[in-house]
């Protein structure tokens, strides 16, 4: 109910907003500007490996490839509350993607999120991030897409209900949530620590996913990286807080994340997390994960919900525990020895696998288990390319009841919370 009514103010502004945008039309500065390279803009071969580095960097593939799928051809499907868009082909073909695009129409499109004929786009497109790049930034990454494979295939059409549809709503939320300058270095900072700001803020649009996000799904930036939520899964809070984010990590635990999905104590990143780290952090030189760590140590600490303080690890706490369980986890403890405990271990430390070292890990001590949940059911992201290196799916083996006790049972057994996990959430995750 709560829900409901939250969801129907968000929606109410964003059409009221969406309004007085239409109305503020003339005021917006739809122009397509003259963009030019600056002169320090590198040339040839070397233009292509930059933009090569940027494209990665700003893992443009994991939203314009499907998995299988022709590289930068679109597709992916994005499910909001009121309909689905799909990401569009962005390879060079000149009808169904865009290699007939100015490079004034591919700027004005990252930085202020205008299509090729002036329409508005949505920001499932994080250009609230990109727009902090700079114009040499941009240009070297539409350089490089120019040399990819064109694919000839349009991505399908958005299926949005009215008025999702209209997309000159979009102006008055750009007019409130969009910055208008480019990232500007700080010079009471050092190179590596604006090497690592530009990187979370800009490229790597880390606040995309673990900021919270307002009513209006705008990202809350009075509490950036305290915490967000993509497509059910937690994204933790990375600010420097000490219970909540990664104040009490070490550099080279928080680097050892970034670069290889886990780290000792920490446990693993999955899901979404996992596929940045695949498609994009794992390959960046280990300059760029120095200077996101060095930024990510000076974010202000925010705290939040008890419940989502991490627990820290245990081992004596952990074998006490292996013993007892409450009633309601039994049936969970039993599918745990059956299916997970070959790889996991019953003090998850992995067996025969760095990866599958989930000890210490933040989704272990959430009571709602929303990650716990998820990778249950969906496993490894990339588990067709790696089958015995990851986890396979379980969704359809257990049923919402099983995955719920299961789920209910991790929790309780490596953090000693009780897990809050209803057959109902199961089934909504599916
Ligand atoms: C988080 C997902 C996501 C990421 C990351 C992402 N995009 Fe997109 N992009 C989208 C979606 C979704 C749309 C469609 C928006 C709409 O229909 O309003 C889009 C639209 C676009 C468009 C407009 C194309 C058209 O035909 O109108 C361009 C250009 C584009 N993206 C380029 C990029 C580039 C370059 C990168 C990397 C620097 C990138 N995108 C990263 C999701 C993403
Ligand atoms: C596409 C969404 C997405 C993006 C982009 C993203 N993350 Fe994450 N991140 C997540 C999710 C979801 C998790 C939780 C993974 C899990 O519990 O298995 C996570 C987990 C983490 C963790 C582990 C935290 C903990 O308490 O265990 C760190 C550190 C982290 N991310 C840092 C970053 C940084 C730094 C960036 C940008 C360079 C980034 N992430 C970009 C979604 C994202
Ligand atoms: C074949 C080995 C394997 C099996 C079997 C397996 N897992 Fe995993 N699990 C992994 C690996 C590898 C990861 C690391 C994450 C990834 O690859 O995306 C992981 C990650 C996890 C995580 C961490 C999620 C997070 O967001 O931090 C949990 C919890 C988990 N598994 C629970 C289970 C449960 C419960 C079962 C039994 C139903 C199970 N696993 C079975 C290999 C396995």
């Amino acid at each position: 109910m709560v829900r409901w009514r939250k969801y129907i103010i968000g929606i109410c502004s964003i059409v009221a907003v969406g309004l007085v945008g239409v109305s503020c039309f003339l005021f917006w500065p739809h122009g397509l500007p003259e963009v030019e390279a600056s002169t320090a803009q590198l040339a040839g071969p070397e233009l292509l490996t930059r933009g090569e580095y940027l494209t990665v960097a700003a893992d443009c593939a994991a939203c314009h490839t499907t998995k299988g799928g022709k590289p930068f051809a679109g597709g992916l499907a994005f499910k909001l509350p009121f309909g689905t868009i799909y990401s569009p082909n962005i390879t060079p073909d000149a009808n169904a993607g865009i290699g007939n695009w100015s490079d004034s129409e591919f700027v004005r499109a990252m930085r202020s999120g205008v299509g090729k004929h002036g329409e508005d786009l949505y920001p499932a497109f994080p250009y609230t991030s990109y727009a902090l790049l700079s114009t040499d930034d941009i240009l070297a990454i539409k350089a490089y897409l120019t040399t990819v494979v064109p694919v000839a295939e349009p991505a399908p059409a958005n299926e949005l209900a009215f008025p999702f549809n209209q997309r000159p709503l979009m102006r008055g939320w750009k007019l409130l949530f969009l910055p208008r300058e480019q990232f500007e270095p700080d010079t009471g900072k050092d190179k590596i620590w604006n090497e690592g700001a530009y990187l979370v803020e800009a490229l790597a649009h880390c606040g995309e996913c673990h900021t919270p996000r307002g009513l209006m799904f705008q990202r809350k930036q009075g509490v950036a990286l305290s915490g967000g939520d993509v497509n059910g899964w937690k994204a933790w809070n990375i600010t420097s807080d000490k219970d909540h984010g990664l104040g009490n990590w070490s550099d080279e635990q928080i680097a050892q994340m970034l670069s290889a999905g886990h780290a000792k104590d920490h446990g693993v990143a999955a899901g979404p997390m996992r596929e940045a780290i695949d498609l994009s952090l794992s390959k960046l030189p280990k300059s760029d994960i120095d200077a996101i760590v060095a930024y990510l140590r000076t974010v202000p600490a925010v705290s939040g919900d008890p419940d989502l303080k991490s627990v820290r690890r245990n081992d004596e706490e952990l074998t006490a525990r292996s013993t007892e369980v409450s009633s309601n986890t039994r049936s969970g403890k039993q599918i745990y020895a059956g299916a997970c405990a070959s790889c996991h271990g019953w003090n998850g430390e992995g067996q025969f696998n760095q990866r599958a070292a989930i000890v210490g890990g933040h989704a272990l001590s959430d009571p709602t288990a929303s990650n716990v949940v998820r990778v249950v059911l969906q496993g490894s992201s990339d588990h067709e390319a790696a089958p015995g290196k990851t986890m396979p799916a379980f969704a359809k083996i257990y049923t919402d009841e099983d995955v719920a006790a299961l789920a209910n049972f991790v929790v309780e057994h490596f953090s000693g919370r009780k897990g809050t996990v209803t057959p109902e959430q199961v089934s909504e995750a599916r």
